[in-house]
């Protein structure tokens, strides 16, 4: 395998075309194209055309690694390496025209995440790290945020299954709001990553979400300085359905918030 800073430069050209491919799509779209998963969880021709295309790329770069993918065109076995592909996450925010909306590729190698590429389409920002090589925007160092709890811009999310969610995250609010600098939802688990990682938002949190939407982001995080754990508190998060991610001053403080809920 080549080393990985170079394998992840690779998959940022590849990630640059898939999400090439998403604003050419998004520029004659129109809501006749969607369809619906579940309830409020929409995909269409572009999120399956952008996997398609970064399946075929990421098998040729490199053929022994297997894939979970959310289209799920292609799946593994017994590989070492894995890649895991949202081919385009943040859909709804795609399907209104609303940014950001992101193709987010990790590499995966046992519980280790040892390459992590997000494109966000609207800007034209990559975001990438390697394991032990730190994180980058279009070539920029990226480092998180230094708010303390009280004035951090904290993004807590609205995952699809809004039947199981909606108690805590009433009580997440209802916990933070007037307690924190604001509190925002974006609309992208793997942006709302990015975004802790440059130091934008200070910490993020979201359940009910596939290892597709946080796997790229939480090693973005991770290199950028922050700290990565599920609501448990457990650093071993890549199994499981949640993500705390944060500047590391504030997560105890996340951690706290969500226990108590
Ligand atoms: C969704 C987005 C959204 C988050 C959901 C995800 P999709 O991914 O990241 O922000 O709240 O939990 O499933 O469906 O747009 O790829
Ligand atoms: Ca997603
Ligand atoms: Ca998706």
């Amino acid at each position: 395998m080549k080393d990985l800073q170079q394998l992840t430069l690779d998959v940022c050209e590849i990630a640059r075309q898939a999400g090439a491919y998403i604003r050419k799509e998004r520029a004659r779209f129109s809501l006749s194209k969607v369809e619906k998963k579940h309830a409020h969880d929409y995909v269409s021709y572009v999120d399956k055309g952008s996997e398609q295309q970064i399946v075929a790329a990421l098998r040729e770069l490199l053929p022994e690694a297997g894939f979970i993918t959310e289209e799920g065109l292609a799946g593994h076995k017994d590989e070492s390496f894995l890649w895991v592909v949202d081919p385009l996450d943040g859909t709804t925010n795609f399907i209104h025209g609303f940014a950001p909306y992101a193709v987010s590729i990790a590499l995966c190698q046992g519980q280790q995440i040892l390459i992590g590429i997000i494109y966000e389409v609207c800007a034209d920002e990559c975001y990438y790290a390697w394991l032990g090589g730190g994180a980058w925007m279009n070539g920029q160092r990226l480092h998180v945020g230094t708010s303390t709890i009280s004035d951090a811009l904290i993004c807590l999310q609205l995952p699809y299954n809004s039947e199981a969610y909606k108690p805590v995250i009433c009580r997440l609010v209802s916990h933070f709001y007037g307690n924190v600098g604001s509190i925002r939802a974006i609309g992208s688990a793997a942006m709302a990553l990015c975004y802790v990682a440059a130091g934008k938002l200070d910490a993020y949190a979201e359940r009910y979400i596939g290892q597709w939407d946080f796997m790229a982001g939480s090693l973005i995080v991770m290199e950028a300085g922050g700290r990565v754990t599920n609501y448990a508190g457990d650093s071993a998060f890549m199994q499981g359905d949640s993500i705390v991610a944060t500047n590391g001053i504030v997560h105890q403080d996340l951690l706290s918030g969500i226990q108590q809920t």
